[in-house]
């Protein structure tokens, strides 16, 4: 599904040059699970950003599907985003004015369902991932947990082919990290494919393969047995 051949991207601040990713060939399958570590800095989330096309290359290629994005503009990435990825953050992300239900409903912004299908898809979201009785709350009313359960259910909502979680049980304690993981499991084995960024080896080790970066680099690549 995904090819990264070569790809570098550099940052220039202050005429300081780094160098965030470099020579980064990368494959994914449809149906992978894949988990991203390495020490902070090194650029787990610039690679994740990549795939998610909110962050551009230096130079190389990202194929996705056949069709090499790295040359698309930017509403065609706009499109590819809304239509192809769900992203999930460390932060959740959620929008404070809005209650979890109107959160959630964001998820199917780009998608042409009439106003009943959208109700329903978002209350089976929310059932799904166990925040139902937190419809009309505020994100500030909810636990962390929660709060990421929601952020999850608006990321898949749209039922994206893609599924981008950048360290999604960073600030979670370890039951609420584990119901996380039991939903992301689940999505994958239903045919989401996962790109996680993760400090836990525990929760690494759940996903069927594992990278680890260093200094830009992909430096192991370790599949799991199953
Ligand atoms: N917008 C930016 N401008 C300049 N440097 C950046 C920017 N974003 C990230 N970097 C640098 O790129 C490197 C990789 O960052 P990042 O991908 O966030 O690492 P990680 O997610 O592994 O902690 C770091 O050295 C970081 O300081
Ligand atoms: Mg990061």
């Amino acid at each position: 599904m995904i090819r990264l051949q070569n790809i570098q991207r550099r940052y220039i601040s202050d005429s300081v040059e780094t160098t965030a990713l470099a020579d980064i060939d990368l494959d994914v399958e449809a149906g992978e699970f894949l988990a991203i570590m390495g020490p902070s800095g090194c650029g787990k989330s610039t690679l994740l950003n990549t795939l998610g096309t909110v962050d551009r290359p230096t130079s190389g290629h990202y194929w996705f599907a056949g069709q090499d994005l790295a040359r698309r503009d930017e509403a065609a990435l706009a499109r590819f985003r809304a239509e192809t990825l769900g992203f999930v953050f460390q932060s959740f992300n959620l929008i404070d004015e809005l209650t979890i239900q109107e959160n959630i409903e964001l998820g199917l912004t780009y998608r042409k369902d009439a106003p009943g299908d959208r109700r329903e898809r978002v209350a089976a979201a929310m059932d799904r991932v166990g925040v139902s009785h937190r419809a009309r709350h505020f994100p500030h009313q909810l636990s962390g947990g929660q709060q990421q359960r929601a952020a999850i259910a608006r990321a898949i909502i749209g039922e994206p082919k893609l599924i981008l979680a950048d360290e999604p049980t960073g600030n979670l304690d370890s039951e609420n990290g584990a119901q996380v993981m039991d939903i992301l499991t689940s999505l994958n084995a239903e045919g989401a494919t996962i790109v996680m960024v993760t400090h836990s080896p525990a929760h690494a080790d759940m996903a069927r393969r594992r990278i680890d970066m260093l200094d830009g680099r992909i430096v192991s690549s370790v599949a799991r047995a199953i």
